[in-house]
């Protein structure tokens, strides 16, 4: 029999479950320092197993829903969202994972990404032509915005949509994986108030889409016509927690994952120089952003994957063994928690060449640094729940780098932010951003009018289509 791994010091009684509180990724760092890539903390009476290796990650996501529970580490989220897809046991899972994925599927990607143009564009028209902003809760309101038009159309963004993220907020406030999650604390009741209030607004929206199915064209009206594999519907209360788990999903992660993009393509003037030139070449001035655009956007996209791998804001993931698993040389018990920590995880000196340097090409394909191997790269997760909206966000995070940097010339005033943790997503802290709108010249020595043209990137997909 196979020891279990071991235990990195701590204080008698409650362990490490401050520690992790406070600053889960310095915590576990700190044990994968001291002790290797499989070790374990203690959450009061709870031994946690932490893996930091690809391979390990395999074990970890691969092994989902067979040997280790993903629902029953997210009882929080249960308790936030609502018994659906990852929240609910493996037999709704199953139920439920064609619905919740279908809506992200590429054919789909066309509406969204016209949503984020529109949502964009409207933020950097309300911008002037000069200015200060706080990046991080700009590019969040956008981010909320594209969440509210894309998932529940524009109507709904427009009326409905600050009432329902300031009660998402209380949500979002709750979210915590250490205390049980239906302790009579004021910030959980708050959280049971606000659930309460957002259902209740959002039934009448359901049953006007359940009257009128053909006036609406978004995801909550996928989820509408939907039918489960033997011909039923999906119920109302089902769907309201499946707009539930995608706006939670989806905003606090992408928004905080935007804003590291736009910083560090800031902080990096030499890397600046190359994404401005690709925009000059592929998105001039003038232009809107379409798939094929998406596709020529090689420099803003791997400066997005840079992103994810230095600044993944959904960091730590977790499990529950649900019988006795072999990691390693290590043998976990049935009733362990198993951790696995992005943060860390993606800076692996042995996997990533100079891991703690800012350096987008090594996701150009003459280096492809992260098809070493596929458990590399876990920001997005893996296996069979790995995120549903990963190509969402990664649009919505190309859109929103990239057209602010085709209409704008931007300076950072806080020159490197720090970052802020909690039990939620990780986002940089207030980071001030000076703006100066870029002149168009009508009569410029050297227009690109005609992105085709200049974009070679553009020029290979129409000789190829
Ligand atoms: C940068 C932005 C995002 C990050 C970092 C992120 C990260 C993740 C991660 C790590 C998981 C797996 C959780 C686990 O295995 O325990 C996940 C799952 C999921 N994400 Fe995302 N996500 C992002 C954006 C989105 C968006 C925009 C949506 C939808 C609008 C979305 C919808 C989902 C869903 C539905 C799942 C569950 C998939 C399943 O269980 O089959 N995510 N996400």
């Amino acid at each position: 029999m196979k020891p279990t791994p071991p235990v990195l010091a701590g204080p008698p009684i409650i362990g490490h479950t401050f520690q992790f509180m406070k600053n889960s990724e310095e915590l576990l760092r700190r044990g994968f320092e001291t002790l290797g890539p499989i070790f374990a903390i203690k959450l009061g009476n709870q031994h946690a197993a932490v893996l930091i290796d690809p391979d390990y990650h395999q074990t970890f996501f691969m092994e989902t829903d067979k040997r280790l529970s993903m629902h029953k580490t997210y009882k929080f989220l249960k308790a936030a969202l609502g018994e659906v897809g990852f929240t609910g046991p493996p037999e709704v899972y199953a139920e439920q994972r064609s619905i919740l994925h279908k809506p992200f599927k590429s054919e789909k990607a066309a509406n969204s990404i016209k949503a984020m143009q529109v949502e964009v564009q409207q933020w950097l028209d309300s911008l002037g032509e000069q200015g200060e902003i706080e990046l991080t809760s700009a590019i969040t309101t956008v981010v909320q915005n594209v969440a509210s038009h894309a998932l529940m159309g524009k109507k709904f963004r427009d009326q409905a949509g600050p009432e329902f993220w300031r009660n998402y907020l209380l949500i979002g406030q709750a979210l915590n994986p250490v205390l049980p999650p239906y302790l009579p604390l004021p910030k959980f009741i708050r959280r049971d108030r606000a659930k309460n209030r957002l259902r209740a607004m959002l039934r009448p929206i359901i049953a006007e889409r359940r009257a009128h199915p053909d006036e609406y064209d978004d995801i909550l009206q996928d989820f509408v016509n939907a039918r489960y594999k033997d011909g039923r519907i999906v119920a109302d209360e089902t769907i309201l927690s499946l707009i539930l788990a995608l706006m939670f999903a989806g905003h606090e992660t992408t928004s905080g994952q935007a804003a590291w993009t736009v910083i560090q393509i800031l902080q990096h003037p030499e890397y600046l120089q190359s994404v401005q030139k690709e925009i000059g070449e592929c998105l001039p001035a003038g232009q809107t952003i379409d798939a094929r655009t998406l596709v020529a956007l090689k420099h803003v996209f791997w400066a997005v994957e840079e992103t994810t791998r230095m600044h993944p804001s959904a960091s730590t993931l977790i499990r529950r063994a649900e019988e006795d698993i072999e990691v390693g040389d290590y043998s976990i018990p049935e009733g362990w928690i198993l951790f696995v920590c992005a943060d860390v995880a993606q800076r692996l000196p042995n996997v990533f060449s100079e891991p703690q340097n800012y350096d987008p090409l090594r996701f150009s394909p003459d280096r492809a640094e992260d098809k070493r191997h596929r458990f590399s790269i876990i920001g997005f997760g893996g296996g069979v729940h790995k995120c549903a909206g990963m190509n969402f966000a990664n649009n919505e995070m190309t859109i929103i780098t990239a057209l602010l940097l085709q209409q704008f010339d931007l300076e950072l005033v806080t020159k490197d932010p720090g970052v802020i943790r909690g039990m939620g997503a990780n986002r940089p802290d207030k980071t001030f951003v000076r703006y100066h709108r870029k002149q168009v010249h009508a009569h410029s020595d050297t227009p690109a009018t005609n992105a085709a043209d200049a974009c070679p990137h553009l020029k290979m997909l129409q000789t190829e289509s």
